[in-house]
């Protein structure tokens, strides 16, 4: 861990003078948890941790810290897997986590506005008991904050038919690096009145301001809900059945799980498959919408993609339960140690030919293994390499996605891990104007300092 630096003391004061002392941790012990990320990869340094409540606390800490020039570093959950969400510079830490709470649903409009630390469980629960459904979920959904799904455009499991996090931003309120506000917030359906600027800050990955509110779009709520556990012996019938499943507008999830990762999270769940014998290749299908969802689902995975083996759940507690085994997998894999994790789109008609080239390219480096599963049915594939040297490994797979015009990040951003393979994905014209907006917002480059540029 780097050394984490000293405030000086009128810094500090100045801090203390915005919303009080209990405000502005400095001891090194409450600091700890929070200057480590959820991977364990990436382990930074800093003198002082802001936990501002308000949006005006925001304004008044940063405020201070452009007034002397400080670096920042803002955190959510600390919940992401690019390297993105701790000081890796001795940077003054600003926590969102505690600018909570559901500020109001509209259940007229189905438009819900929360503030940035709210976690998005919190938001998925408040939503089912205003009548309505928030889509997105991931397996971080009790730790993972709103500003923070919004600040890495999070996916998830639901991207598939509802889109990821920037399609449910409305509006956003955010603090600039002057301490400024920005408000945002106007939830009209229809309104072209110059920059979206929710879309701007949305994905900026804690580069461009705070994010301090949100107001999220709602979708209606389900009337039935099916998960089926579909075995298949070998992949290209797994992934041909993916093709047949995305027909259906009832499907919202579809997640491929491998047979050598499942066993290790049978293992650390401490629990039996729920299918008569471990298959190669298991897909997760999620169908939801009206009623009839859970017969249509049976006739679909039956008709359209010919398993081998079916297990159906539409009970709660029965669909909780398959989908502990896909959302158990990063878990799972970090018993193994820190993994190198790698999260790519490949277009769907190279996914099996993709799984299979890493296969060979983890044979070929003898050393490493990779873990792959994901989110198969928009080509999302996560790539976990454990093992004593995976950097070179992790290089050729990333290779192999940019030859097969894929993206090197999916879901998590680019955070400190990606930058040097942004330039496969994005053109000079593109990065040109990342760097004018970024200059005009932040110019003397004190947020998030490494992360998206370098
Ligand atoms: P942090 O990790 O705290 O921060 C993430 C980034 O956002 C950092 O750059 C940080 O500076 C910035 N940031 C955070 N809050 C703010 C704010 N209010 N204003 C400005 N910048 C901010 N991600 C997916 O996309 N899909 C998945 O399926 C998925 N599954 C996961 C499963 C597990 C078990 C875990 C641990 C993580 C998973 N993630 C997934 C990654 C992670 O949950 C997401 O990236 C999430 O959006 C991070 O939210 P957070 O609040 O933890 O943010
Ligand atoms: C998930 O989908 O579980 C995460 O995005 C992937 C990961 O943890 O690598
Ligand atoms: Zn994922």
């Amino acid at each position: 861990m780097g050394h984490p630096g000293v405030l000086p003391r009128r810094v500090i004061e100045d801090l203390e003078d915005v919303a009080g002392p209990h405000r502005v941790v400095t001891d090194p012990e409450l600091l700890v948890g929070s200057l480590v990320d959820w991977t364990g990869r990436w382990e930074g340094s800093s003198p002082v941790m802001l936990r501002p409540r308000l949006t005006s606390e925001v304004a008044g800490h940063l405020g201070v810290l452009s007034h002397h020039g400080v670096p920042v570093q803002f955190q959510g959950g600390n919940t992401g897997m690019v390297g993105g969400s701790v000081p890796m510079g001795g940077e003054v830490l600003v926590s969102l986590r505690d600018v909570a709470g559901i500020e109001e649903v509209d259940e007229r409009s189905g438009q819900m506005v929360v503030a940035a630390g709210t976690t998005l469980a919190e938001v998925q629960q408040t939503a089912l008991q205003s009548g309505w459904r928030y889509p997105v979920d991931l397996g971080a959904r009790d730790t993972a904050t709103i500003g923070g799904t919004v600040a890495t455009n999070a996916g998830g499991v639901h991207v598939l038919r509802d889109g990821m996090t920037r399609a449910q931003v409305l509006g956003l309120e955010a603090v600039l690096a002057d301490g400024r506000i920005m408000e945002s917030l106007r939830g009209l359906d229809k309104d072209n009145t110059g920059y979206h600027l929710p879309s701007l800050f949305t994905g900026s990955e804690g580069t461009l301001g705070a994010i301090t509110r949100v107001r999220l779009r709602l979708l209606p709520p389900h009337d039935e809900e099916a998960v089926a556990m579909l075995g298949f012996a070998g992949l290209d019938a797994a992934i041909e059945a993916v093709g047949q499943l995305r027909r259906h507008f009832d499907v919202q999830a579809i997640e491929i799980m491998l047979e050598d990762v499942l066993e290790l999270v049978v293992d650390h769940l401490g629990v039996s498959l729920p299918l008569s014998r471990a298959w190669p290749v298991v897909l997760l299908v999620e169908a939801a919408g009206t009623a009839g969802v859970v017969d249509r689902l049976a006739s679909v995975v039956h008709d359209g993609s010919d398993p081998d083996e079916v297990v159906v759940a539409s009970d709660r507690a029965g669909r909780q339960r398959l989908w502990a085994h896909r959302d158990a997998h990063s878990v799972a894999i970090s018993t193994l140690g820190v993994p190198t994790k790698l999260d790519v789109t490949v277009p769907q008609g190279r996914v099996a030919a993709f799984i299979g080239e890493v296969r060979e390219a983890v044979v070929a480096d003898g050393a490493s293994q990779a873990w792959i599963f994901g989110h198969a049915g928009d080509g999302n594939l996560h790539v976990n390499l454990t093992g004593p040297e995976p950097a070179g490994l992790a290089d050729h797979i990333l290779h192999l996605v940019v030859d097969a015009g894929g993206s090197v990040s999916a879901e998590h951003g680019i955070g400190r891990d990606k930058v040097d393979w942004l330039g496969a994905c994005r053109g000079p014209g593109e990065l040109q104007v990342f760097r004018m907006v970024k200059d005009a917002l932040d110019p003397a480059g004190r947020l998030n300092p490494g992360v998206l540029f370098g």
